[in-house]
């Protein structure tokens, strides 16, 4: 029923540009700065930038051409391969489910910074304590509070999907896009340039070995799938509306490019800053959720007309997370509408009462929750390790198993090659039978080995 319905995208580029804004997000400009400066700097972004052009290539190609090929979202598509492996489609489709109540909260938190600069109260998240005070609540009054600013944004990320506009969003984010590239490059500049981020510059470019462990690996592979959009269906089901005579491999190389360097930038942006305010020291950051709430309000203090900036920066971020989880939230409503024959209205109703209701302990963690821990992690913490470092390897690794192994490697070049060569073809072929489902057991193995103190990594 599916298939004959399937919409397609008109062009080439429009796919790329539309696959390009689900996987652009808080993962590029929020995510990836405080695991870079948590990790170790050069080290994590040297693996992350190997692992993204070999794994993440392989693994996106993999995923799109499955879509393509059987014009069904994940449940069916894994299904239509190979009944055994069934069960591996409800797996993804249970990982933007996972993501989707905890990245509504980020987003609420986006959504609080941009009305205090557009309100005039840019100096005040400038001050040490405000992120803290602010997801600690305690602020007081109710427009202070994250639970709040993230109903509010779950509530507009709902509204988009009830009304379908994503026409009018990929309108909109063809100009936003660039625009956020463009001031993200103003702010790495000047980041760049403040006293002190040398260091900073040094500790972000050179790799330093003594940094390295299988948690850089497991962070940087997490981030990968999170960052590309990949291990969660979300790739398999856009691939099934990509038109059958566009270039495939084109396609993901570009996808990886554009998402890749916008995490980069917004490395450059943060974390020289970050070393520069701790006094020119890469020694001791405390890099977490944070980061990027705490370090860039500081930088826009310092710079010429700090506070349009700021303000024209938090409503690109705020746009580029919309986008996002309207895509997030679109997922996990057919799923839900079409799974429990419910229609577009109800389905939504249903989805949004749930990430509300999930998002919640999340929204709280800092707060009135704090107290409360999850394997020794606050909540959102906790849903972002189970979704990043435990669900997307598993199916990213039966996902490599199935096409390498049971359905075999040629389903998916025969794909690629429908009318184009296939250039890294060897490499997709290496990587989907050998390199990564090895990769994915050993570090799950070592994972397992650190949380049960078994032998710490
Ligand atoms: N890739 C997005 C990011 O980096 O923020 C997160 C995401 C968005 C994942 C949409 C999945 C998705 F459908």
């Amino acid at each position: 029923m599916e298939k004959k319905k399937r919409s397609s995208f008109s062009s080439r580029i429009g796919f790329v540009l539309a696959a390009a804004g689900s996987a652009v997000g808080l993962g590029n400009i929020w995510r990836f700065p405080y695991l870079a400066a948590k990790y170790g700097g050069g080290i994590f972004l040297l693996v992350y930038l190997i692992l993204a052009v070999t794994f993440g290539f392989a693994l996106m190609i993999t995923e799109i051409a499955i879509g393509r090929k059987t014009g069904l979202s994940c449940i069916g598509a894994y299904k239509s391969l190979d009944k055994r492996f069934g069960a591996l489609g409800w797996l993804a489709a249970l990982v933007p489910v996972i993501i989707t109540p905890y990245y509504c909260v980020i987003g609420g938190w986006v959504m609080k910074y941009f009305f205090e600069y557009i309100s005039g109260n840019g100096l005040a998240l400038a001050g040490d304590s405000y992120f803290g005070n602010f997801i600690g609540f305690a602020d007081g009054g109710l427009l202070s509070t994250p639970l709040f600013w993230f109903l509010v944004y779950v509530l507009v990320t709902a509204v988009v999907v009830l009304l379908g506009v994503e026409k009018g969003i990929e309108k909109v984010s063809k100009v936003m896009m660039p625009v956020l590239v463009l001031l993200s490059i103003v702010v790495a500049v000047f980041s760049m340039t403040m006293p002190g981020a040398v260091e900073g510059l040094k500790f972000y470019f050179i790799p330093d070995f003594s940094h390295f462990s299988i948690k850089t690996v497991l962070a940087a592979m997490g981030q990968m799938f999170y960052s590309m959009s990949l291990a969660m269906g979300i790739m398999i089901t856009y691939g099934s509306y990509m038109p059958k005579e566009s270039n495939l491999e084109r396609s993901v190389g570009q996808i990886e490019i554009f998402d890749t360097a916008i995490a980069f930038i917004a490395g450059l942006m943060i974390v020289p800053a970050v070393v520069a305010f701790n006094g020119g020291s890469a020694e001791g950051i405390n890099a977490g959720p944070g980061l990027m709430f705490g370090t860039l309000p500081k930088v826009f203090e310092k710079m010429w007309a700090g506070h349009i900036v700021g303000t024209v920066f938090f409503l690109l971020v705020l746009f580029a997370a919309l986008t996002s989880s309207i895509s997030l939230m679109e997922t996990v409503v057919s799923i839900v509408g079409d799974k429990l024959h419910m229609g577009r209205k109800p389905a939504t109703v249903a989805v949004t009462v749930g990430v509300c209701l999930l998002g919640i302990p999340s929204c709280l963690g800092y707060g009135p929750l704090a107290g409360v821990e999850l394997l020794g992690m606050q909540f959102l913490d906790f849903f972002d390790f189970i979704s990043n470092s435990v669900l997307m390897p598993i199916v990213a690794f039966f996902t490599c198993i199935l096409i390498g192994w049971f359905v075999g490697t040629k389903t998916v070049s025969d794909e690629v090659e429908r009318n184009f060569p296939f250039h890294r073809k060897r490499l997709f072929e290496v990587m989907v039978r050998w390199i990564a489902p090895i990769l994915i057991v050993c570090i799950l193995a070592g994972q397992i080995l650190d949380v049960t103190g078994v032998m710490k990594i």
